[in-house]
């Protein structure tokens, strides 16, 4: 049973920064630290896809100084790690509402997609300013707008078609689904591309997530039984 796509809710830096009296951004920027070697985890496992909840649509409620240092810290993270990402097979992509980031961000985030290595070993999406909910109403207006143009289409509108509107539309589903910081919740992350993920609630606070803690997070997978609706006999058979 191998494993295609992987998303994280990465949760816990604040409190990581407060277990050890310092600001919320210092756990962000040790965060980013986990971010590297999860990547590199991914990449050695063969993992082919993975998604990371950087910056949810709620987000924006944070204290403006937070926000703005998080920013700063995606913008630095960027352009730092781009070039060595590409170099390891990694291709980098944005997903979310992008259009309420400042300009300089916007553009950066633009080129670090475009540059893509010749031969990709991981596709990395970072979501930021995304929400499930959003996503599904952006695929259903697309929907409404090709259906208002060619009403004969409407019958043909399934599952699938609809589907092919949404973030990662050309991803495989997500097979497992992973949330430090030991909260219970998947806080409006891929609603729809999670359908049948396999959850695991980590106990462990983001700075502290390793390349272990994503090893026991996989060799617990394997040991999970997944029938997608039908019976243990059926999928033994
Ligand atoms: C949630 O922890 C974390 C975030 C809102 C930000 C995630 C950002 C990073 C890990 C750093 C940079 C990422 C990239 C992709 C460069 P929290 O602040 O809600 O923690 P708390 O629940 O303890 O308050």
């Amino acid at each position: 049973m191998s494993i295609q796509h992987i998303a994280i809710i990465m949760d816990g830096n604040g409190r990581w920064a407060t277990q050890r009296n310092r600001p919320r951004t210092f756990g962000h920027q040790a965060g980013v630290k986990s971010v590297r070697s999860t990547i590199e985890a991914t990449v050695k496992s063969g993992i082919p896809y993975l998604t990371l909840f950087a910056f949810s649509s709620e987000n924006w409620n944070r204290p403006e100084k937070e926000v703005s240092k998080l920013m700063d810290l995606f913008l630095k993270s960027i352009q730092k790690e781009t070039p060595e990402l590409n170099a390891k097979g990694v291709a980098l992509n944005f997903i979310g509402d992008l259009s309420r980031f400042s300009e300089k961000l916007q553009i950066k985030m633009e080129a670090a997609s475009q540059q893509a290595p010749e031969q990709v070993r991981l596709t990395l999406n970072i979501a930021v300013n995304y929400g499930g909910r959003w996503d599904i109403a952006q695929a259903a207006k697309q929907c409404c707008e090709k259906v208002l143009k060619s009403p004969e289409l409407l019958p043909h509108l399934g599952i699938e078609e609809f589907a092919s509107h949404l973030c990662l539309a050309d991803q495989p589903a997500v097979d497992v689904l992973i949330r430090t910081g030991g909260e219970h919740r998947i806080s409006n992350f891929l609603l729809w591309q999670s359908a049948y993920a396999e959850i695991f609630f980590e106990d462990v606070l983001w700075p502290d997530f390793n390349e272990s803690t994503l090893q026991s997070v996989i060799e617990r997978f394997m040991n999970r039984e997944r029938r997608f609706g039908q019976t243990s006999e059926q999928i033994n058979a």
